[in-house]
């Protein structure tokens, strides 16, 4: 186990109808801007809790936050939230909505234009925010990174800024939700776990044994949730899988990978894809090409999780992979970048721009560009 220091300050509140806990948790002296998506909000009911719970303080809205935040969007947020002299925010929606006002946190008190703290990686001081959740997925309200897209440059970086102050989260609210979404939020909670999970064996029985926990429940839910996402105990477990999958609880002194995530965004930059389908279709590949160094919590995984224990070491990992891609298969996501259209020319401008950023992601910074476009040939 690594030395490490652990702190995660979100306030979460969990459970039915606890929306109208906002006029408890935010002071009333505030000024209030509620940050919003396009308006599936205004159709479940959602909207309507939040006006009727901060029906008392001072509020103002800003509308249209879009899947895969643009700047371009948000750069109006923040000329608004300075114009009224906005100094406390709250999101409600998904990840998009979160992440990108979790930028408008930053570029409130921020003189020049917002994108230079993403291109930095990492805020100033933050006005305070927090979260109405209404997808579990991203773990946004739980901790304190976001991505941030640039349409005219097709760019998707991320950045750090502050945690939520407390994020509300309603297992109804999500039975709304299109059944995309609710695969690509799986697919994302399960990339998650194995992003923290899938690097160095025997760094800590207690992490492994966390994410193991989060990897079964996502298993075990996922069939059930499909046939009926309505369902306000499978919906619960789903949503406490997302959150816990991404707010440090199981990085504790542990190596981390993200280099699935990394060429993920790259993927949705260039193609449109929604996050969690990059991941289904990325991580296989990942696993493939990286199957030496990952290969003790490969077969780890494959035993724990979908039972894989004959047959070589090789034929175990292989089955594994196999079994990990079925998974994704089974909620409805495709796998493979041919069954999007996407072709060679975007894993040549993917290879292209990591050699010009010079990465070397993944735990022992193996994923240069050249490697990156190995994973993505694999899951042609
Ligand atoms: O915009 P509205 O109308 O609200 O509709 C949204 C949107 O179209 C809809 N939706 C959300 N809740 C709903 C609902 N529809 C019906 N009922 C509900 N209850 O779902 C669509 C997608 O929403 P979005 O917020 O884009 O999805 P998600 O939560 O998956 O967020 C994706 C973004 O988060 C980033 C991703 O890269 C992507 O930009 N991530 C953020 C992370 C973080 N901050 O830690 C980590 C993740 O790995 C991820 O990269
Ligand atoms: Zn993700």
């Amino acid at each position: 186990m690594h030395n490490f220091i652990f702190h995660n300050p979100t306030r979460l509140i969990m459970g039915k109808g606890m929306i109208s806990e906002l006029e408890k948790e935010i002071p009333a002296d505030k000024k209030i801007m509620i940050t919003f998506g396009g308006g599936s909000v205004k159709k479940n009911g959602v909207y309507e809790q939040v006006k009727k719970a901060l029906a008392h303080h001072d509020t103002i809205e800003f509308w249209g936050i879009e899947p895969n935040p643009a700047i371009e969007t948000l750069r109006k947020a923040i000329e608004l939230g300075k114009q009224e002299k906005v100094d406390f925010l709250l999101a409600v929606g998904g990840g998009s909505v979160i992440d990108g006002t979790k930028l408008i946190s930053a570029g409130l008190l921020y003189e020049g234009d917002a994108w230079d703290l993403v291109v930095k990686g990492s805020s100033g001081k933050t006005v305070p925010m927090a979260t109405v959740l209404t997808l579990p997925a991203t773990g946004s309200e739980m901790n304190n990174g976001a991505v941030i897209s640039r349409r005219e440059t097709k760019e998707k970086l991320s950045f750090f800024a502050d945690f939520p102050l407390f994020s509300i989260l309603d297992p109804e609210v999500t039975f709304s939700l299109p059944p995309h979404q609710i695969a690509c939020g799986l697919a994302d909670t399960f990339v998650h776990v194995l992003e923290q999970y899938l690097t160095k064996a025997g760094e800590s029985r207690v992490m492994d044994r966390w994410a193991e926990g989060l990897l079964h429940t996502i298993v075990e839910i996922a069939p059930r949730i499909k046939e009926n996402h309505t369902d306000y105990q499978l919906m619960a477990d789903f949503m406490m899988s997302a959150t816990m999958a991404l707010n440090g609880f199981i990085a504790m002194g542990v190596t981390e990978d993200w280099s699935t995530h990394m060429i993920g965004h790259e993927l949705t930059a260039l193609c449109g894809l929604t996050h969690g389908h990059t991941l289904a279709i990325v991580m296989p590949g990942t696993m493939y090409v990286l199957r030496q160094q990952k290969k003790a919590k490969l077969l780890q995984f494959g035993e724990r999780i979908f039972g894989v224990v004959s047959g070589t070491d090789e034929m175990r990992i292989d089955e594994t992979i196999r079994k990990t891609e079925a998974f994704f298969r089974s909620l409805g996501l495709t796998t493979r970048l041919s069954e999007e259209n996407i072709g060679i020319e975007v894993i040549d401008e993917i290879e292209r721009r990591f050699n010009e950023r010079n990465v070397h992601y993944g735990e022992d910074g193996l994923v240069t560009g050249s490697v990156a476009r190995e994973i993505l040939l694999h899951v042609m």
